[in-house]
């Protein structure tokens, strides 16, 4: 019976270029998921967008002499030409930006004012007295409570991820100018969470489908207890609150971007056409809505969207929050401000996607987290990629192609050894089915290359090219076997290779895209005719990886 699934993508802030850190962390995951679910014939829709609101963009805007929204429109352009080029297959990438977000935004906010789960009180700001203005967010930087680091700012500590109230700060300090704030009077709104905390509880404890860092961290959270956080914010860049007297504030980002999952949604409607489209991913309790987001988002996943959903009601809870650990560089912490970190316009200037996709893949931070280095880019790329299961597709190929005129040949009854191949690249695509299902993307993408190891002893084994004098049956035997495997490979790869998966579906001699052929084995039938034989991937120089490490941590020219 077929599925539908929501897939919802932490939105970027629209403040800089994308890092393979965020690729492996919430980029990637959510393709490749959406690849596969598509193929299966499952109803999916895939949705996130620019994140353009709030202190992250006032800053930057602030740093290089722009206006926020010039800024956020410059990177929403780039993440745009990020996904194409990386084959990040979103059903709608939009932005907070639009007029639709602002009203779904402002709808949920009223709601929630009226049901008492929202409500105004008077709190004490932190304002910086040398530049005259409040201190919201990230204008304000200080010591974390929790976990002592320096990294915390006035809304989240960077380290330990805990979300923190300027107040809680130690050694407080105004981010533009250094100077100690003077706490100030200010009417703000906030959100009730006190008011959810045993229901979030009791939902939490039933989601023993969740990684066991997700539930661990937040079920330790919710036993210490939820505080009610403040929701709007003394700056002029974001969503209007739609109550007068607060015409010079906003709603706070994370409030108003978590809404983006919904109002996306309803843009996709109406743009599709039908507008009441988007109800049956949101309001159908059999949809499954699968939220792709780093750890360091978790408790704005976990608890915060959830506790406003449940607020709101009548809209479905995450189903599954399969947030990812970190990626390291060279071993190292990456650090957008110290350029420690690889650009993924950078990357993809010279190099293929897929060799990309499939290192995050194989080594994605599912459960700990994993490192990005060169020397196992170009390893893997030769080794794995061109050495194994491009060299297994490339010598199946061509001597088929030079040896039976261009043809999937024609064979009779198999033999033991080819039924056995055949047999276990079966259980794989069935076991990478499985693991995709439950989000084990690692495991999938390693169950795919053992396989084509496998199909290169079977082949070396049987040796078609010395059979072919002695027994041509027997060589178009083996052959045709390994054309079967390799047309299991290409099914089970299509979700992580996206590119060189559908390359191969037309070397195979098949029409169309490849998504289309659903999750099957997809043999060749005998007598197609086969294209041209061309490698999938190419062997990369050892001299890159000197060449790329040195550019790490180089200020920008
Ligand atoms: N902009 C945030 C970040 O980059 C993520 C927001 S996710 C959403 O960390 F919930 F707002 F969508
Ligand atoms: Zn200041």
């Amino acid at each position: 019976m077929s599925e539908r699934i929501f897939i919802a993508v932490a939105w970027p802030y629209a403040n800089g270029s994308l890092h393979l850190g965020q690729i492996a962390g919430a980029y990637l995951p959510p393709d490749i998921f959406a690849r596969y679910h598509r193929t299966k014939g499952n109803e999916v829709l895939m949705v996130s967008g620019s994140d353009q609101h709030g202190t992250p963009i006032t800053i930057k805007a602030g740093q290089e002499g722009k206006k926020p929204d010039e800024i956020a429109a410059h990177y929403h352009r780039e993440f745009l030409e990020s996904w194409q080029r990386l084959g990040i297959s979103f059903d709608l990438f939009t932005t907070t930006g639009t007029a639709n977000h602002a009203e779904v935004t402002q709808d949920i906010f009223r709601t929630l004012l009226k049901k008492n789960y929202i409500y105004k009180s008077t709190m004490s700001q932190p304002f910086c007295a040398q530049c005259q203005r409040f201190l919201a967010d990230r204008y304000i930087e200080g010591t974390c409570p929790y976990c002592q680091s320096s990294d915390a700012r006035g809304d989240q500590c960077e380290t330990c991820g805990k979300p923190l109230s300027p107040a809680e700060l130690v050694g407080p300090q105004c981010r533009l100018c250094g100077t100690a704030p003077v706490f100030r009077d200010s009417e703000h709104f906030f959100l009730r969470l006190t008011a959810f905390n045993d229901r979030l509880l009791d939902w939490i404890k039933q989601q023993t489908h969740w990684r066991p860092n997700v539930l661990n961290f937040s079920t330790r959270y919710l036993e210490e207890g939820l505080k009610d956080r403040a929701i709007t914010r003394d700056i002029e860049w974001g969503v209007k609150v739609p109550v007068s007297g607060f015409e010079n504030k906003r709603i706070y980002v994370w409030f108003e971007a978590v809404i983006g999952y919904l109002s996306a949604a309803k843009e996709w409607a109406k743009s599709s056409g039908d507008s009441e489209k988007w109800r049956s991913f949101w309001q159908d309790d059999k949809t499954k809505g699968y939220y792709f987001i780093g750890k360091d988002n978790i408790p704005f996943h976990t608890l915060i969207w959830p506790a406003m959903l449940m607020g709101y009601a009548g809209l479905n809870l995450p189903y599954n929050v399969p947030a990812n650990e970190f990626l390291t560089i060279e071993g190292r912490k990456l650090s957008t401000s110290h350029n420690w970190a690889v650009w993924l316009l950078d990357y993809l200037a010279r190099y293929d996607p897929d060799p990309l996709r499939y290192l995050l893949s194989i080594n994605m931070p599912e459960t700990a987290d994993t490192d990005f280095s060169w020397r196992e880019f170009v390893r893997r790329n030769n080794d794995e990629l061109v050495a194994t299961y491009g060299n297994l597709v490339h010598r199946v190929t061509t001597f088929t192609y030079r040896n039976f005129d261009g043809r999937v040949p024609t064979v009779g009854e198999l033999d033991n050894r080819d039924k056995a191949i055949i047999k276990a690249a079966d259980n794989a695509l069935e076991a990478a089915d499985g693991l995709l299902y439950r989000c084990h993307f690692r495991e999938a993408i390693r169950t795919a290359i053992s396989l084509a190891q496998e199909a290169n002893r079977y082949l070396d084994n049987k040796a078609p090219w010395k059979a072919l004098k002695e027994d041509r049956p027997g060589a178009a035997r083996s052959l045709y076997t390994a054309l079967c495997v390799i047309a299991r490979l290409k099914t089970m790869l299509y979700p992580f290779l996206p590119f060189s998966s559908q390359k191969l579906h037309e070397l195979l001699g098949f029409q169309g895209k490849i998504e289309e052929r659903g999750w099957q084995p997809d043999p060749p039938p005998p007598g197609q005719k086969l294209l041209p034989p061309e490698p999938l991937f190419s062997k990369l120089d050892d001299k890159l990886v000197e060449e790329e490490t040195d550019r790490l941590g180089q200020s920008y020219g």
